[in-house]
């Protein structure tokens, strides 16, 4: 069997390293070739986590680089192409719903070959965020639909996916997680941030309905405010950190902004956070396994299971909302959540189970 798995960005890494590593034990004599279409490119936000999760160096590096959604998504199908057609792939395994994962999809589906996408069956019901576009094409043309969450299912049902394309395999970004917990929670992050266990806030910001118009600014002004009474840390995504500079919102008095951090250091400050802010997707569902409170900071979820979980808290898409965070805190009743069903460490396996039997 020949298998290509296609990676882009910083949660595509953490979601196909384990995937990328029991395929490749479990069926050794077939080629197993990544290719990395560099959408993400700044060491911050991919080497680092190709290091860290010991994904193998890429077979391919497309590096197509930053570019408007049109021209990053035809850039990769453009490189993608010649390399699909020298390996010859049985099939295609995309994670996730970046222009990276649209590109693929649109590439293999051109050309006949089998796909499987990874975190199937998340909708918004947003179609004005870039990725609900992405997931739907995705689910349309794959034959292997793998979901972590029952509502997946239900989502794909609705839309007329046959259901026995549909695996619910569980969380490979949880496989990565539990794979790490032991290292992650020695790391000892808040320390060196100069924080306290506990009693701090993380937070992360890059959608571009919140970053990219006017509400950055009151954001940034509302973070500056919640600071005084709890410290903020605040790795900053790349896109942000540019609108932040045009917006001339990169000063706040006393708002500490960091660089985007690796997997290990960012996971131990997610594991010993007082609470976590963030639009982010794939950190809602760590702060879910985690048990940590999690505030998001739009008006829709993909993920309604972290919101069953308990963990998630949809504050709106209102930067006024922030304020609300510590009287939140205070009224939490400290509780730990079950992380939710095959969120376990064991997704990649269920997966592989699936395809070698394919
Ligand atoms: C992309 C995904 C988003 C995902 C996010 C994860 C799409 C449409 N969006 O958003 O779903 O949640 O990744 O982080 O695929 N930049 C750098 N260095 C980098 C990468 C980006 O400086 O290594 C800057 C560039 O100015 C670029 C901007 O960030 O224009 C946005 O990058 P892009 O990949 O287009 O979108 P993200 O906001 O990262
Ligand atoms: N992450 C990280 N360092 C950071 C910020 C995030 O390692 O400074 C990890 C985070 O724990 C999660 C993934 O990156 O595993 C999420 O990426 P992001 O928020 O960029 O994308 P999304 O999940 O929203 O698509």
């Amino acid at each position: 069997m020949r298998i290509t798995y296609i990676v882009g960005t910083r949660p595509n890494f953490i979601k196909m390293a384990p995937v990328i590593a029991v395929l490749r034990g479990r069926l050794p004599d077939s080629r197993h070739a990544i290719v990395h279409t560099g959408q993400h490119y700044d060491r911050l936000m991919s080497e680092v986590f190709l290091e860290e999760l010991g994904v193998p160096a890429p077979d391919h590096m497309l590096e197509v680089g930053s570019a408007s959604h049109a021209v990053q998504t035809a850039r990769t199908m453009e490189r993608l192409e010649p390399v699909l057609i020298e390996e010859r792939p049985d099939l295609v395994i995309v994670p996730g719903d970046v222009n990276s994962t649209l590109a693929a999809t649109l590439t293999a589906v051109k050309m006949g070959i089998p796909l499987a996408h990874v975190e199937s069956g998340l909708r918004s019901f947003d179609m004005t965020m870039p990725e609900e576009a992405n997931r739907i094409v995705a689910d349309r043309f794959a034959e292997y639909l793998f979901t972590h969450s029952e509502e997946a299912l239900g989502n794909l049902r609705a839309e007329g996916i046959p259901e026995e394309r549909v695996h619910f395999v569980g969380n490979t970004m949880i496989d990565t997680l539990v794979a790490l917990e032991d290292r992650i929670r020695a790391a000892g992050a808040a320390a060196a941030q100069g924080v306290t266990p506990g009693e701090y806030v993380l937070v992360t910001l890059h959608r571009p309905a919140l970053v990219d118009g006017p509400l950055l600014g009151e954001t940034v002004a509302q973070l500056a405010a919640l600071s005084e009474q709890m410290p903020v840390v605040f790795p900053v995504h790349p896109r942000t950190r540019k609108m932040m500079e045009s917006a001339g919102a990169a000063q706040a008095p006393g708002l500490a902004l960091i660089e985007p951090l690796g997997y290990l250091e960012f996971l131990s400050l997610v594991a010993d956070a007082g609470a976590v802010l963030t639009d982010s997707g794939g950190i809602q569902e760590e702060t879910t396994y985690l048990g940590i409170p999690c505030f998001t900071l739009r008006d829709n979820t993909e993920r309604p299971v972290t919101i069953r979980a308990g963990t998630n808290t949809l504050l709106g898409l209102d930067p006024a909302a922030i304020g609300t965070i510590p009287a939140a805190l205070a009224d939490r009743d400290g509780s730990s959540p079950e992380p939710p069903p095959l969120w376990d460490g064991h997704a990649a396996e269920r997966l592989a189970e699936v395809v070698a039997n394919s």
